[in-house]
């Protein structure tokens, strides 16, 4: 699969666009923000992109090392709490959109803290927005100026084996800290719209998996704990349901929304790959073991699957309607399961450089908290 080819096949098409934009990137050295700094510099290099993040343990600026150099690229360390520094950005930067990224991510580490959470994803989210607004009503309320919310497919909860996919009238009904903070998140995007008619745009997506995923989530811990011949530990029976998109697709549909999409909607992006985690870990150990035959402590590496202790409020299964988006802004995935997860398979292989190196104590700290 080559990248570049595909990220410039589904991008909105630039003799559309009437001026570079200049886009504030929140949480851009996190894995979902890094590959989309990475597919918008690629597919727009006349664009300015400012990328705002704290470089928390899941923020890692070896993930744009590679675009560090270009003329058009900031990198700036800094909180999305921190109003002044935010206020400070958008004028001196000239930012007419905002791409917020910025959170903390993960469901696990929410039910062992979730003060964290609630701080960035809730209070972090609101600061924006208040920055947002007022710098939209000093420089008269352009039209195109755009705040778009990249939030989560979990706000809406836990589906049964048969309910329908989530569509983007599903109520909400989070279960976690983690989905209760972006449903807070989401709420206050679609009330700074429908209060001040701030351009607001929310997009709600179903699992990512791809390059500069950190270790801890599902996909990359197993690729790495197979590697090191370590214990595959699944959750309960492994029967939960996720719906897996190839993180590039995600990029090119904010892509699509941020260009095409209408100010107040939400837009629902997902992979139309419904799959349960056992199946998921399966597929990921025959990939590791036709990739890396002669490389692995452990072989086959289905002998390393181990059943643990399940998570509390662990939701059964998520599956979403994205048809919204395909009917209404032409977007598609372009990437397999079978595809993508042999790709980053192979991307975890060839780049033990990137993530031995998060290993570290504080990680091995976590990891037994959690599984021990
Ligand atoms: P991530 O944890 O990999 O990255 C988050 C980034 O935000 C990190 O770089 C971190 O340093 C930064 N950050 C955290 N707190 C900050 C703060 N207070 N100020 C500035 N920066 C801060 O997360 P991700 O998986 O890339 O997710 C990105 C966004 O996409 C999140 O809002 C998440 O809710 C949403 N999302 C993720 C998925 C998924 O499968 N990973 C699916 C749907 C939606
Ligand atoms: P995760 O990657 O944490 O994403 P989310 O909780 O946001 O869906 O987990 C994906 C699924 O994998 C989820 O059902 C929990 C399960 N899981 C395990 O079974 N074992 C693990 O070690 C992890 C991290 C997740």
């Amino acid at each position: 699969m080559e990248e570049n080819t595909l990220a410039v096949q589904y991008s909105y098409d630039s003799s559309e666009n009437l001026y570079p934009r200049r886009v504030l990137v929140t949480g851009g050295a996190g894995f979902i923000g890094s590959n989309f700094v990475h597919h918008w510099c690629n597919a727009y290099p006349e664009d300015r992109i400012v990328v705002l993040d704290a470089l928390t343990y899941a923020g890692n600026r070896q993930n744009l090392a590679t675009l560090e150099d270009r003329e058009q690229f900031k990198f700036v360390e800094g909180n999305i709490c921190d109003r002044t520094l935010i206020d400070k950005l958008l004028e001196e930067e000239a930012i007419d959109t905002i791409a917020h990224f910025a959170a903390e991510s993960h469901v696990d580490r929410s039910i062992l803290g979730p003060d964290a959470f609630i701080q960035t994803n809730v209070v972090g989210t609101l600061t924006l927005l208040e920055a947002f607004r007022h710098y939209w009503n000093q420089h008269q309320q352009p039209d195109h100026y755009r705040f778009l919310h990249v939030s989560t497919d979990e706000v809406y909860g836990s589906l049964g084996p048969e309910d329908p996919p989530f569509t983007e009238t599903t109520p909400y009904t989070p279960n976690s800290p983690y989905s209760a903070s972006k449903a807070g998140s989401d709420h206050l995007v679609r009330a700074y719209y429908h209060t001040y008619n701030l351009p607001t745009i929310i997009t709600n997506c179903s699992n990512n998996y791809g390059p500069y995923h950190y270790p801890e989530k599902l996909i990359p811990l197993m690729c790495i704990n197979i590697l090191l011949g370590k214990p595959l530990p699944i959750y309960g029976d492994g029967q939960n349901v996720r719906d897996w998109l190839y993180v590039l697709d995600h990029c090119r549909a904010l892509d699509v929304v941020i260009h095409r999409g209408k100010p107040g909607e939400t837009y629902n992006i997902g992979g139309n790959n419904e799959v349960t985690n056992l199946d998921l870990v399966k597929m990921l150990c025959r990939f590791m073991d036709e990739l890396a035959s002669h490389h692995l402590p452990v072989k086959p590496s289905m002998d390393l699957i181990t059943f643990v202790k399940d998570r509390p409020g662990h939701d059964r299964r998520y599956a979403i309607n994205s048809s919204k988006l395909k009917t209404q802004l032409g977007w598609a995935p372009l990437v397999t399961v079978e595809e993508g997860l042999r790709q980053t398979v192979g991307w975890y292989l060839t780049h033990r450089h990137w993530w031995e190196p998060l290993l570290s104590e504080e990680y091995q700290a976590y990891y037994r908290q959690v599984y021990a």
